[in-house]
């Protein structure tokens, strides 16, 4: 990667960097610090094998949804959901599809680090995809460094151990997430997918035809209690496929909920 040219970043790229950067953390970069946001801007495109801004900035919007949702749900989704229900009972979070594992076990180590609520609320958290392959590799929990080089070095040293130049997960977070071959389009394979408090249902439904989008809505939503959430991926809409859900912010995160019975 070190002999590749990194592309300029133009005035254009740099304006919209420096807005978005402003929306987010309310710091506003002067033009005397462009040298050294490029800079560093250069640093995590080489670091991220971004040869491009515009594929770099796709990326990080990307990872930021992600991030902004995981923190939605450890700031008040969970609190919500811990109010409604009973004493005793587990809240029940379906992350589908699993693809190889990131986004589970991200909502176990949010959980863990932010969420006081597991100090009296057992949390099951279970994981699916269609694609046994992904599974066997989500399982196993081992990364390449390029993959946690944007998680926080102590996070890192904390959950993972270091094997011949590869990251696995700690057996403790591996052990917490349920992994299950399923087929979100399958009656069959749906019917055992049910009573979930909250579902992250991030990059499918991007990829099913109208009909398929539709008929995935429904199962989304006959899979969850009422009350409960449902996050999508950032280029997503529920209210393009579906109104029966109601639309909820938490900031800049939009999560869609099922009502809870007699209208939330
Ligand atoms: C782009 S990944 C999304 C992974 C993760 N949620 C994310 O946002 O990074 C898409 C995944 O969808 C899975 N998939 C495709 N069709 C599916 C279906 N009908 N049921 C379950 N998983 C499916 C694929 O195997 C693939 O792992």
């Amino acid at each position: 990667m070190s002999n590749v040219a990194l592309e300029q970043i133009g005035a254009a790229d740099f304006e919209r960097f420096r807005s978005m950067f402003y929306r987010k953390t309310g710091i506003h970069f002067e033009n005397s610090k462009r040298y050294f946001v490029d800079k560093r801007l250069h640093e995590r495109m080489k670091a991220t094998g971004h040869t491009s801004f515009k594929g770099y900035f796709t990326y990080m919007r990307f990872q930021a949804s992600g991030e902004d949702q995981f923190e939605a749900m450890t700031r008040e989704i969970m609190d919500e959901l811990d109010s409604y229900r009973p004493a005793g009972e587990d809240l029940r979070i379906w992350s589908v599809p699993s693809s190889t594992g990131e986004e589970p076990y991200s909502i176990a180590i949010y959980l863990i680090e932010y969420w006081k609520g597991l100090a009296h609320r057992d949390v099951e958290l279970i994981s699916s995809d269609i694609d046994s392959n992904v599974l066997a590799s989500a399982k196993k929990g081992l990364y390449s460094k390029r993959s946690v080089q944007n998680i926080p070095l102590p996070l890192v040293k904390k959950y993972f151990k270091e094997i011949n130049g590869q990251f696995q997960l700690s057996d403790d977070i591996r052990e917490s997430v349920s992994f299950t071959l399923a087929n979100i389009l399958s009656a069959s394979n749906m019917k055992q997918f049910r009573h979930f408090d909250l579902i992250f249902c991030r990059n499918l439904l991007i990829y099913f035809d109208d009909e398929s989008r539709k008929k995935a809505a429904q199962v989304l939503y006959d899979a969850m209690k009422p009350g409960g959430y449902i996050f999508l991926g950032h280029s997503e809409s529920m209210s393009r496929i579906s109104s029966m859900f109601k639309v909820r912010k938490f900031g800049d995160v939009i999560a869609y909920q099922k009502p809870l019975a007699g209208g939330a």
